[in-house]
């Protein structure tokens, strides 16, 4: 290890979660350096089971769990994630960022305002993520410190009050921003999180120093990054791996394994270009198999063929060395399965989607063929998988040029083979 990366390949939702749990097993701490309750995870113990949108995985293996800096932090969210894991007997090590950013009630009010009034939606999780990531870097934001101190969350909070009650009657909000019901609610909610605030670059610096192992686990994708995905239809973070950098506060040298994680398929959430989609009885297949409704909105994903050239592009932002194949088995049954390797816009060939967004709206994907495999689930082996399957995921470890170390065959964690 010990420092790694896990890093979606593609729009999210590649099943990080069953690779995270995996590689949390032999960590010391996993630490969250983005996003915030937009994500979600399920994570099953026993008969247990726990769906996440902040905590960080490893909480149930009594691991010490970390939100970066670079998380933006709704803390009722987080203090009812607490308190369903304190139900069920598990009280986790958990330490927030002191400089991560707090996600406040106007914050939501405007994620759902600004994206009724745009013409062309981004189809947002309405949690107040583009808000809070912009007030942070206006330098309007709350942070987790802030919390703890009620001359300066009161000093702040006043200003912005104001500030936001005037962007809501401009945008014609019947909504009245009461500044005593908000300054209570959060001064509480600082009160409750007080014992968890700390440095976390300092801690997790301090852990590496000491040799243990940090585990480090992107939420979203990168075709979701903020500069580098599909912009506009993007999240507001950066998910690639250089985002440990500045949200986790952790030098770029110290990391020593980057981990992509490519769903066999690919799915998006929300709107926005996908080249690969599927609108036909093979999508429907997907979306069924693979039980591709959102965890955190529970909306249907789009689901299409994988698409090669976008993982090369991830592989590239983020310096991949390994992949984790995920959710193979959801292929199993098809006839054919095809891979886009490249796409085509007006006879001219591009091998990575490209910044303008309306180009990349009319990419053609351009594809390769492969035959259709049964039943995998069982397959516990590579010697175990069928003869289609290997030819399928040969093709993309080469076209890849980085090897893949893990396949997941179904949702259980022994349904996992180690290349
Ligand atoms: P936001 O992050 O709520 O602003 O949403 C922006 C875009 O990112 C929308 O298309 C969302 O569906 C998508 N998105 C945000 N979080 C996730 C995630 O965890 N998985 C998949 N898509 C996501």
């Amino acid at each position: 290890m010990p420092a790694t990366v896990i890093v979606g390949t593609q729009w999210g939702d590649e099943g990080k979660g069953k690779i995270v749990d995996y590689y949390a097993e032999r960590s010391d701490y996993v630490v969250r350096y983005n996003g915030g309750s937009n994500a979600g995870h399920t994570i099953m113990v026993g008969k247990d089971v726990f769906k996440f949108h902040l905590m960080p995985s490893g909480a149930v293996q009594n691991k010490e769990v970390v939100i970066g800096n670079g998380v933006v932090v709704d803390p009722k969210i987080l203090l009812d994630e607490i308190a369903l894991l304190g139900s069920k007997g598990h009280i986790p090590k958990l330490h927030i960022s002191d400089r991560a950013a707090v996600v406040m009630p106007y914050h939501k009010m405007l994620d759902g305002i600004e994206e009724r009034l745009r013409s062309e939606k981004i189809g947002t999780t309405g949690r107040g993520i583009g808000p809070s990531y912009s007030d942070k870097i206006a330098r309007l934001g709350i942070r987790m410190c802030d919390l703890l101190d009620s001359r300066t969350l009161k000093e702040k909070l006043e200003f912005l009050i104001m500030a936001k009650q005037k962007m809501l009657d401009a945008y014609g909000a019947s909504t009245k921003l009461d500044f005593e019901t908000i300054f209570k609610e959060y001064l509480e909610y600082g009160s409750k999180l007080a014992g968890y605030v700390c440095d976390t670059s300092k801690l997790i610096n301090d852990a590496l120093d000491a040799g243990k192992n940090v585990l480090f686990e992107g939420a979203q994708g990168t075709m979701l990054d903020v500069d580098f995905g599909t912009y506009p239809y993007t999240t507001s973070s950066n998910p690639i791996a250089g985002g440990v950098c500045t949200g986790a506060g952790v030098g770029p040298t110290k990391i020593d394994d980057i981990i992509g994680v490519v769903k066999a398929y690919t799915t998006r959430v929300g709107e926005g270009p996908m080249p690969t989609e599927l609108k036909d009885e093979v999508g429907k297949h997907l979306l069924e198999k693979g039980k591709e409704y959102g965890t955190t909105t529970g909306r249907p994903r789009r689901c299409g063929w994988l698409d090669l050239a976008v993982v090369k592009y991830a592989i590239m932002l983020s310096d991949i060395r390994k992949l984790a194949i995920t959710k193979l088995d959801v292929l199993s049954g098809l006839h054919g399965i095809r891979v886009c390797t490249g796409y085509r816009i007006d006879g001219r060939e591009y091998d990575i989607p490209p910044a303008n967004i309306g180009e990349f709206a009319r990419c053609q994907p351009v594809y390769r063929e492969f035959k259709g495999f049964g039943d995998i689930t069982g397959a516990r082996s590579w010697g175990d998988l069928p003869e289609e399957a290997k030819k399928y995921l040969r093709f993309v470890q080469e076209f890849a040029g980085v090897k893949i170390v893990l396949v997941s065959t179904g949702p259980e964690r022994h349904q996992t083979i180690k290349i």
